[in-house]
């Protein structure tokens, strides 16, 4: 039996992680920055998804073996010229912070008819330091008023992905991998990896 390629996620966010290995469905075997004691801590200074997710990937893929994936995402709300955008980690004034970032979003959004929104996901494949190729996904959906759900992560309470009815965190792990940003830019990665072989 061989041993599965090794494809480490430059991320130590457990969420993005566990979602990239299920949607890789046994095909990789799926690691992340937390692995690798010696990866550097990014800072994200970029001002668009893909030059963060450059910065991650060539900083992780310089110090690890194979191949590095970068995910860099957020939510553009049209209501609110495009913000959170990149800063949508730290929208409510603490990274990473997923109560307070919906909070803000909550406030921001009170009264407003606009709802529309969309994910957006830029990813990043790198190995040794160059990288290889970029790719994206968005779902496009609209926000509603009160938190709703408890799956996911980050602003899926608030988001009704188009055609549906429900949130990502009432949707479930296996609907939101089925139609997410993320699903979509990593289905063309896996076209990639797949041609490349
Ligand atoms: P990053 O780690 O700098 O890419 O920031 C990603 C941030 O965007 C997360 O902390 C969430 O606030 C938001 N985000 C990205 N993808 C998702 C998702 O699938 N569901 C909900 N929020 C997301």
């Amino acid at each position: 039996m061989h041993a599965l390629p090794r494809l480490i996620v430059a991320t130590r966010n457990a969420h993005k992680t566990a979602e990239i290995r299920a949607m890789l469905g046994g095909r990789f075997e799926v690691l992340n920055s937390n692995d690798f004691p010696e990866t550097p801590e990014v800072e994200e200074t970029g001002s668009t998804f893909l030059e963060n997710a450059r910065l991650k990937a060539l900083a992780v893929s310089r110090v690890v073996d194979g191949w590095v994936l970068s995910d860099d995402s957020g939510l553009e709300v049209d209501a609110l010229g495009g913000a959170p955008g990149v800063w949508s980690s730290s929208f409510g004034g603490v990274e990473g912070d997923h109560a307070r970032n919906n909070a803000r979003l909550l406030q921001e959004m009170a009264g407003k008819s606009e709802r529309g929104a969309r994910f957006r996901c830029t990813m990043v494949l790198a190995r040794q330091g160059q990288e290889v190729a970029h790719f994206s996904g968005t779902v496009e959906g609209r926000l509603i008023d009160a938190l709703q759900g408890t799956a996911g992560f980050g602003y899926d309470p608030l988001f009704i992905p188009e055609g549906h009815s429900a949130t990502f965190a009432e949707l479930g792990d296996d609907v939101k991998n089925s139609l997410s940003h993320r699903s979509r830019a990593l289905a063309l990665v896996i076209n990639h990896l797949e041609n490349l072989e």
